[in-house]
């Protein structure tokens, strides 16, 4: 299934506009879609439209499967207050994608996103409370945490304008998804009938899910060696890190917020399954 940004010649449907407003930064202002005045090496280019380019792929996963939890959330009784912010984080997700696309657009890449439909829905195993306090805890108070410290460190490495709006436009709203992540997720930690079996059966998935952002973060080495790579190329820079970069952001967001964040709400196998990560990657 293909994703293609609206078409921005001829008289524009009145779903495109309506489209176009929600796209609108929340804060900082219009983009201005231009790389006047900026001159790009090929390899600055081809650094910046990779970034862009994985970017539109992940931003319309999360798209996709928040889109899903919203329904869940109603399926369970969730408070009125939950949707409103659900529909905001839906709302952030399509401006992420279509910021992304016009980014890969501007840079001579495409103006598209591919999806293979049968992974955007997760199926739900044992009980749909289970599975929404699972993918709330993985996508969002893991995943939009870390997030948040990637687009905080690629907009303080961004030197092209165009780039640093984008940028700002994102980190704005990823920051309020990590912070509305660990609120519902403290919520759905509230103890019920069951409750224990479900809470263990999650801890014992917590090493699996920091592999699995490791992997995503780009890292290969333990934290040492990483934190001594360069975080940034030289050069004019599109909003993107290193890989190294990236995976310092890993490290980072890991012992910053995420462990930290996991104990406060009820997961005290998160230090152990954090230390048994770092004896697997020493240096
Ligand atoms: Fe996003
Ligand atoms: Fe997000």
């Amino acid at each position: 299934m293909t994703f293609a940004l609206s078409r921005t010649s001829g008289d524009p449907l009145q779903l495109t506009q309506e489209h176009e407003l929600l796209v609108q930064p929340r804060r900082g202002g219009e983009v201005t879609w231009s790389l006047d005045g900026v001159t790009l090496t090929p390899a600055e280019r081809t650094r910046g439209l990779d970034a862009w380019v994985g970017r539109a792929t992940t931003e319309m996963h999360s798209l996709a499967l928040f889109t899903q939890l919203a329904s869940q959330i109603h399926l369970l009784g969730a408070p009125l207050d939950w949707s409103g912010a659900f529909a905001r984080v839906i709302a952030d997700e399509v401006r992420h994608t279509d910021l992304s696309l016009r980014m890969s657009a501007l840079l001579g890449g495409p103006h598209t996103v591919t999806f293979d439909e049968r992974t955007f829905h997760l199926p739900v195993g044992g009980s749909l409370r289970a599975h929404v306090r699972h993918t709330i805890i993985e996508a969002f108070c893991i995943g939009e945490t870390l997030s948040g410290r990637m687009y905080r460190h690629a907009l303080k490495a961004a030197t092209v304008p165009v780039a640093k709006k984008a940028v700002t436009a994102i980190l704005v709203d990823e920051t309020f998804h990590a912070e509305f992540g660990w609120e519902v997720g403290a919520l759905l930690m509230r103890p019920h009938e069951g409750f224990e079996a479900e809470r263990g059966e999650l801890a014992r998935h917590l090493p699996g899910m920091f592999q699995s952002f490791a992997r995503q973060s780009c890292v290969t080495r333990g934290p040492e060696w990483t934190a001594a790579q360069p975080m940034v190329e030289s050069g004019e820079n599109l909003g993107s890190l290193t890989d190294e970069g990236y995976a310092q952001c890993f490290y980072a967001g890991m012992e910053a917020d995420v462990v930290p964040g996991l104990e406060a709400i009820g997961f005290p196998e998160a230090r152990g399954a954090w230390q048994a990560f770092l004896a697997a990657h020493p240096g």
